[in-house]
């Protein structure tokens, strides 16, 4: 009676174990990537039948997030923190030091061993080498002061790399981006890749390549300016997911991907968007 028991409990632990192994995939290994239901090129077509060019009239009138790069530029020169220095003090008077380096970002960076941002380094540099407080994530001075560092990289092509450490965030973010969650199950590439370009109740869903290409943007339904992180987090509310927190390794990881799919293209800051 003893052995059937054992016996019995063997044979189910063979064939659980596969079982649970096979379901610890290594990020990326079980993707099956979408095929996209439309180009950019199709989806400016039929934005345009569909809204009207009022957007492109709004943006040919200015765009409300200028004056948040002037801020910018000014927070740039200011002196603050116990080493009495700006950042002009190191990057130079008109940034000149940190010219084209914002399209190379998100960025692997050996110091933190992950995925560094723009908003990230600028609060880095200001404790460390400012001896200045960290600015919080999303609140005007931090959105200005990356605003204006990655403006000063406008009209480069974004070169995103995924070489060498890169690569495991790189798949990381890809994981998260086809990872099903929130109360309706989606995931980010069901929108964004498969069904771009269809309508969902008042919005034209668009495809992503040009989602990593304008950031921080303004947005008319926030009435100000934020980042792509605020961005995404509200996609994820809108799933009725819990939306990753401001600069966390996952959010990290999927503004890498997001940027990653925009390479080639010009980084052009402040956008305006719906
Ligand atoms: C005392 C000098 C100093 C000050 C002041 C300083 N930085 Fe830095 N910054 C550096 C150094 C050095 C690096 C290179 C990376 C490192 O050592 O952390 C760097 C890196 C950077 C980078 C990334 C550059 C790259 O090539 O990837 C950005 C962007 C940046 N700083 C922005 C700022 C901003 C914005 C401020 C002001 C809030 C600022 N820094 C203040 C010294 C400084
Ligand atoms: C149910 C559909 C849906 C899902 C799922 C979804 N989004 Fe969105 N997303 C939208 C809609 C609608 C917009 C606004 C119109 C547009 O640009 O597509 C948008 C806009 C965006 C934008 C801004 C695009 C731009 O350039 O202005 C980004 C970035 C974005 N989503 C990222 C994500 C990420 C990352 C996920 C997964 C965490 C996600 N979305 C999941 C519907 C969705």
């Amino acid at each position: 009676m003893h052995g059937k028991i054992m016996k019995l409990l063997l044979c189910l632990a063979i064939l659980l174990v596969p079982i649970t192994f096979s379901k610890i995939v290594k990020a990326g290994d079980d993707i099956k990537e979408y095929t996209p239901n439309c180009t950019y090129e199709e989806y400016e077509k039929i934005y345009l039948n569909f809204y009207g060019n009022s957007t492109q009239e709004m943006a040919e009138e200015g765009n409300p997030a200028e004056l948040m790069l002037d801020d910018g530029e000014d927070l740039y020169h200011k002196v603050e923190g116990t080493k009495g220095k700006s950042c002009a003090s190191c990057h130079g008077e008109n940034g000149e030091k940190l010219r084209g380096v914002a399209a190379h970002y998100p960025k692997y960076d050996p110091t933190i061993k992950g995925i560094n941002t723009i908003a990230l380094q600028i609060n880095r540099c200001r404790k460390d080498k400012m001896g200045a407080k960290p600015l919080k994530y999303e609140s005007y001075d931090q959105l200005a002061l990356t605003l204006y560092v990655k403006s000063l990289s406008n009209g480069v092509p974004i070169n995103v790399s995924i070489d060498g450490p890169a690569r495991k965030f790189y798949e990381e973010g890809k994981r998260l981006y086809y990872t099903r969650m929130g109360q309706w199950n989606f995931n980010c590439a069901i929108c964004h890749v498969k069904y771009a370009c269809k309508r969902v109740r008042t919005n034209l869903l668009s495809p992503n390549r040009h989602h990593g290409d304008h950031w921080p943007s303004y947005r008319l339904k926030w009435g100000k300016a934020g980042s792509i992180q605020r961005r995404i987090r509200g996609c994820m509310k809108n799933m009725r997911a819990k939306p990753f927190k401001y600069q966390s390794e996952e959010i990290r990881a999927l503004e890498l991907y997001l940027t990653y799919q925009s390479n080639g293209l010009p980084l052009e800051v402040p956008g305006m968007r719906m």
